[in-house]
């Protein structure tokens, strides 16, 4: 981000008070939009940012049909995700395109149906059941740490290790998955399928409609559904033929066995087979990308701030004395989850695509929004934006300290989204950081292996463009 951008956005304090019936400024409104449609593809966090210093906190676009109100001010924010969340809906295009793979799961459901999946699954995701998935999580460490070469230092493509960890953590912890060789090109048949989702389906979120099934670039995607799909429902009627009895502590047991018996009006219902299919194929792809995504960047930060990331260390050697981490050591590594809250300030692994439909007319701070115009929430430009983060390119986990979470603007860090819909699986994603974290600076000291800093892109998740290379230095 340029110092230009940043002085900008700050200089932009003033604040309307009154009820604006005009619409908030905004970039001129030509050839239906397609010029700024096709900056937002080039590169659509530079794009949005460049809009907050040129206007404010608010920017009204139109393309096609659309009418957006980008939002950038917290409380603003606050309004759209939190105290007006039932005014509003995920944006229809969204849901469509995450439809086609996840069918109707929690993440694509609305009003009542959305209401009771969520009261659901909500207890699956409590610290009740955390120390079981961490217990998973560990092993799945173990295993990934203990498999690298034995020298004293190599360089090492930590994106691609961290990847593959996540997603033997989700299978562990979702279907009991022991990791076996076997296993393991299942594992990586899965995380080029979920590649090609996620790139397939930032690119849908620029067309208004799905392109048609018979071009080539959608039988890859037709191929990379067909994986997934087979593996989840693999082991859903695996785990209903075979062993419909045997006790299992994971999430796929907690969907089969879930009723609706929430104090607000919970019906006793089970979840249908083909609900189940689809909250594992969400909790399957939401669970890892992300979680991958903030790791990656963990590294990065660590290699880069060695002074934190040694005092972080000496937390974790003082409180672990080198045995493994449990769900119950997380609240004695306090710096250590400074460090990965930091990192996930300056690169949120979701930055962006928090979109909204208002469904009626609707006001948020002075703006009056007509019914059906769309929100537009960038995490990343708050988190980047200096009247909320002091210099905010600089690497910085004090901000996350008690006294610094005290004085920081509420609702200006929002790594997990807000409000009824935040994430559901925040909890699980903070445990398995903080513990595969600890693990890594139990056994290596990292040290950047190139010389250029890697170029954050957003793909659905925020990724370094060309993956992440770190030196592991054995301790
Ligand atoms: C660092 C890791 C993660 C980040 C940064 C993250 C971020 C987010 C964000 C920003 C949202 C809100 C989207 C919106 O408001 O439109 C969300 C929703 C969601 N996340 Fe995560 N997530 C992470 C990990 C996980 C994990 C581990 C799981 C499951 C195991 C998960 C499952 C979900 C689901 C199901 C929703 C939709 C909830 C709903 O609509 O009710 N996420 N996540």
């Amino acid at each position: 981000m340029s110092q230009s951008i940043i002085t900008a956005a700050a200089e932009r304090t003033k604040v309307p008070t009154m009820t604006k019936r005009t619409l908030p400024p905004g970039p001129p409104h030509r050839l239906f939009g397609l010029p700024l449609l096709r900056q937002l593809h080039r590169d659509y966090l530079g794009e949005v940012q460049r809009m907050q210093a040129s206007y404010g906190d608010a920017v009204f676009t139109r393309i096609a049909q659309e009418t957006i109100y980008d939002f950038f001010r917290p409380d603003w924010v606050r309004e759209v995700l939190v105290d007006q969340a039932r005014n509003f809906i995920r944006r229809e295009r969204f849901t469509q395109v995450f439809a086609e793979v996840h069918g109707q799961s929690v993440l694509v459901t609305e009003g009542d149906v959305w209401q009771r999946q969520r009261r659901m699954l909500q207890p699956g995701f409590g610290p009740k059941r955390m120390d079981g998935y961490a217990q998973h999580m560990v092993a799945a460490a173990h295993q990934a740490l203990d498999a690298l070469p034995p020298q004293a230092t190599q360089t090492l493509d930590f994106e691609h290790m961290v990847t593959q960890l996540t997603m033997d953590v989700v299978l562990r912890t979702l279907f009991s998955q022991e990791i076996t060789p076997a296993v393991r090109q299942q594992a990586v048949a899965a995380e080029h399928a979920v590649r090609v989702i996620s790139r397939a389906g930032m690119e849908a979120f620029y067309w208004p409609a799905s392109l048609p099934d018979w071009l080539p670039h959608k039988w890859k995607l037709g191929h990379a559904k067909r994986v997934l799909d087979g593996l989840v429902r693999h082991h859903i009627s695996q785990r209903r033929q075979t062993h419909p009895s045997a006790p299992h502590h994971d999430l796929l047991a907690m969907l089969l066995a879930v009723r609706d018996e929430g104090d607000e009006g919970g019906d006793g219902g089970t979840l249908s087979i083909e609900e189940v299919r689809d909250q594992c194929m969400t909790i399957f792809l939401a669970g890892h990308e992300t979680t991958a995504a903030a790791l990656t960047w963990w590294g990065h930060t660590m290699a880069s701030h060695p002074a934190c990331a040694q005092r972080a260390r000496q937390e974790v050697d003082t409180v672990l004395g080198g045995r493994a981490p449990s769900y119950a050591d997380l609240p004695a590594l306090p710096y250590l989850a400074q460090t990965l809250k930091e990192t996930m300030r300056l690169y949120p692994p979701a930055p962006a695509l928090i979109n909204r439909r208002a469904i009626q007319p609707v006001q948020i701070g002075p703006w009056q929004l007509p019914k059906g115009a769309m929100v537009r929430i960038t995490p990343w430009v708050m988190h980047h934006d200096p009247r909320w983060f002091a210099d905010p390119q600089r690497f910085d986990p004090e901000r996350f300290s008690a006294a610094g979470q005290a004085a920081q603007e509420r609702g200006a860090y929002m790594p997990f989204g807000a409000g009824p819909r935040v994430c559901i699986g925040q909890l699980f994603a903070s445990t398995e950081m903080a513990l595969v974290a600890a693990m890594v600076l139990q056994r290596f000291t990292l040290a950047p292996a190139d010389t250029a800093a890697p170029q954050p892109v957003l793909n659905v998740t925020l990724r370094p463009a060309q993956g992440l290379r770190l030196q592991l230095l054995r301790r």
